[in-house]
């Protein structure tokens, strides 16, 4: 049975459906959902759920990133994870921690990569004029948002969007495409899947 840990920083929407997938014949479970800062909504929520949860607030270190990616190395690996899934984790990852978890680390980024790494995909997507958006599963590698793709789902972009509306559409999606990436992930299959 593989162990997933699962690092987010808000509510956790798309880690919510990552534990709830990991049931019955799936091959993994989550072993832990970790934050980076005590107030993370999606804390309550895992604890809710059965998950163990822990948070490193990365504000206790002042900037100093190898610190703060120890720290949050020895929490993480307390739990011996096979698997990493980054969920809305919105802290920027050095190759060090990258290099520690190469290979196992999953991100959900809320576009259609390679388009529009980094923030504010979905504004940027409108004020282009694009006609569809959508997000990506991919490896988490050194390169921010890069990585091979495991997995991508598309929308269609509505007249009158906004990047909320955009984002709600697009969020839905994540919820269906990182559960099938994980679990095919987890059985050691790296075929794309397309939805
Ligand atoms: C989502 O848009 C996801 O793509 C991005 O973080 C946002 C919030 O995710 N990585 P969640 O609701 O905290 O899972």
């Amino acid at each position: 049975m593989k162990r997933v840990a699962i690092l987010i920083s808000g509510g956790g929407s798309n880690m919510v459906k990552l534990v709830e997938s990991m049931t019955g014949d799936h091959p993994a479970r989550p072993c832990l959902v970790l934050a980076n800062s005590e107030d993370a909504g999606g804390l309550k929520k895992a604890g809710e759920m059965g998950v163990a949860t822990a948070w490193v607030d990365h504000k206790h270190f002042k900037g100093d990133r190898e610190a703060f990616e120890k720290q949050l190395i020895s929490v993480v690996d307390a739990q011996k994870p096979d698997i990493i899934c980054l969920a809305g984790f919105m802290r920027i990852l050095t190759p060090f921690f990258i290099n520690h978890y190469e290979g196992r680390m999953l991100n959900i980024h809320p576009s259609l990569l390679p388009k529009y790494r980094g923030l504010h995909t979905h504004k940027r997507a409108l004020e282009a004029g694009d006609t569809e958006a959508g997000c990506t599963v991919h490896e988490a590698t050194a390169e921010l948002d890069d990585g091979p793709i495991l997995g991508q789902a598309q929308v269609p972009i509505e007249p009158g969007d906004t990047p909320e509306t955009l984002a709600a559409r697009v969020l839905k999606k994540e919820h269906q495409l990182y559960p099938a990436v994980l679990r095919r992930f987890a059985e050691g299959n790296r075929k794309r899947i397309e939805l």
